[in-house]
Order: structure tokens, then sequence, then C-alpha cells
């Protein structure tokens, strides 16, 4: 799908890789709406691109409603949902000094990762399924974002891996529920990228972590995120699939 001129929704579109997305998608001329739960934020990221900032939090189905309702207003109902919004909780399973993890450490992550994912997907997808149809053979693209952790995941990150590798499981299956809209769906699986998130999970500069990635030795940069999320939608062929990005780093 060439991105120019179409609706597109980016979750988490405030900061890291989302913004690094929203930067590249309006520069390819589609017209953006970041939704973010940090509305503040979205605002400046959003005055800086020349696109639309809609508060949302997407682990809220009525927020996600009114947001997916305003973003149609603002620019018509989008047709490709590009889901950054996701938190990282770690922490390890049971230790000698702090027992057991949180329950919440799950379901909090639970509730945005996987639960705010799908909100989008299947709202999204609904509308989309609705609109007339573009000229040539698909009507919408979704990008979902997991992380290698759903493949192999490292210490301290069991929780956050159980949502990940959920986000994974539901590609292919959502692939196939959609194709009769000409909907695609494909997940990108990123290694360590240069955002804030990294840097506080990792508790520095996600470069220097860059020692286990076998090349490029540094972490990736929000912009070689957004390029793979571009070709998603550019490339028709490319649906049902996870794709690793991650420079060859393996937990
Ligand atoms: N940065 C990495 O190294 C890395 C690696 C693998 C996977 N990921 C995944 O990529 C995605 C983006 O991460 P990032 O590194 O850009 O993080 P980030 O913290 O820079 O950005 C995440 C954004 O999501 C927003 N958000 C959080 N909860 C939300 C909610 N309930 N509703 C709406 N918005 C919400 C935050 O306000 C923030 O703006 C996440 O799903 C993360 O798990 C990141």
């Amino acid at each position: 799908m060439d991105v120019n001129g179409i609706s597109v929704v980016i979750t988490g579109g405030a900061s890291g890789l989302g913004a690094g997305t929203a930067k590249l998608f309006s520069e390819k001329g589609a017209k953006v709406a970041i939704f973010d739960r940090n509305l503040e934020l979205a605002q400046s990221t959003a005055r800086e691109l020349g696109c639309a900032a809609v508060q949302c939090d997407v682990a809220a189905e009525e927020s996600v409603i009114e947001a997916l309702q305003q973003a149609g207003e603002i620019n018509g109902t989008p047709r490709i949902l590009i889901n950054c919004a996701g938190i990282d909780i770690t922490g390890r399973t049971a230790t000698r000094g702090g027992g057991p993890q949180p329950r919440d450490a799950l379901t909090q992550q639970i509730a945005v990762n996987l639960t705010g994912t799908f909100n989008i997907c299947r709202l999204g997808a609904d509308a989309i399924r609705q609109l007339d149809s573009l000229e040539g053979e698909e009507q919408g693209v979704i990008v979902n974002v997991a992380s290698i952790a759903g493949l192999d995941g490292p210490f301290g990150q069991t929780a956050y891996a159980a949502t990940k590798a959920a986000v994974i499981g539901m590609t292919l299956p959502m692939a196939r529920d959609l194709s009769g809209y000409g909907i695609r769906v494909a997940t990108i699986a990123p290694g360590v990228f240069n955002t804030p998130l990294a840097a506080s999970v990792l508790r520095g500069e996600p470069d220097d972590y860059a020692g286990s990635v076998p090349f490029p030795k540094r972490a990736g940069r929000p912009a070689e995120f957004a390029s793979m999320a571009l070709e998603i939608c550019q490339n028709p062929m490319l649906n049902g699939e996870v794709i690793r990005l991650d420079g060859a780093l393996r937990g």
C-alpha cells in the first residue's frame, strides 16, 4: 500500500519506535494520528512532526473506541494500524530476597502489550472492513510490535516475554481472519533499540549493550524500525509473518 494520503494510527507514537515511525510516515505523506496515554508528550511529538495527537489508553476499550472515532474525524478512518504502545516491567519469577514476583507485573503487561494490541486490531480492523474499497487488492495493514524476548527471553523478562510471545501468536491467525477483507497483518520483533524504554530496562545507554549484538555493534535506531514498518505496508506479499530486527542478537 502506498502510504501517501492514507490515514495511519501509531499507538505509543509519542516516544521511541512509535515516534520514529510517525516521523517517517509523515515524511511519506501519510496522515498520521499518534495515539498515546501520555497526551502532553504526544502533542509535543505531533507538533514537531506536523501530525495529530489523540489521547488513548490502548488497554481500555472505551478509550480506543473514542480515539479511533477522533482519528477518523481528523484524518478519515485509519487504514494502517501500527501498534507500538508497550511497557516492560522487569523482575525475576521468584528470588531469595524478594519472594515471588508480584502478579501485577504480568497483569499490567497483559493489559497494555496484549489486550491493548488486540483492542486496536479488532476495533480498527472492523472499521477498515466497512470502508469503500481502495483500488487494487488491499484495504488495510496492521503492524504489531513484539520483541525478540517473545522468542528467546532473557533473565528477568518472564512476564514481558509472555505478553510478546502472545503478540507473536496472534499474527498468523489474525492475518487469516482478516484476509477476506484485504487486510494484512505482520509483526516486528525488535532486538535492542535506542529508546527511553530500553534505556530504563537496561539501566543505561542501549548502545552500551551493543557488545552482545553480532552486527552492527550498536542498538537499533527508531528510523530503522520505521523503515521495516514502511516496507511491511508497501510490500503486499508480507502477511502473517514475524520479522526479527535485531542485528542477529540472540538471548
Ligand atoms: N526499545 C527496544 O529496545 C524494544 C525492543 C523490543 C520491543 N520493543 C517494543 O517496542 C514498543 C515501543 O517501545 P519503545 O522502546 O519505543 O518504548 P517507549 O517507552 O519509548 O514508547 C512507548 C510509548 O507507549 C506509550 N504507552 C504506554 N502504555 C500505553 C497505553 N496503555 N496506551 C497508550 N500508549 C501507551 C508510552 O506513553 C510511550 O510513549 C513496545 O511495545 C516495546 O515493548 C522495544
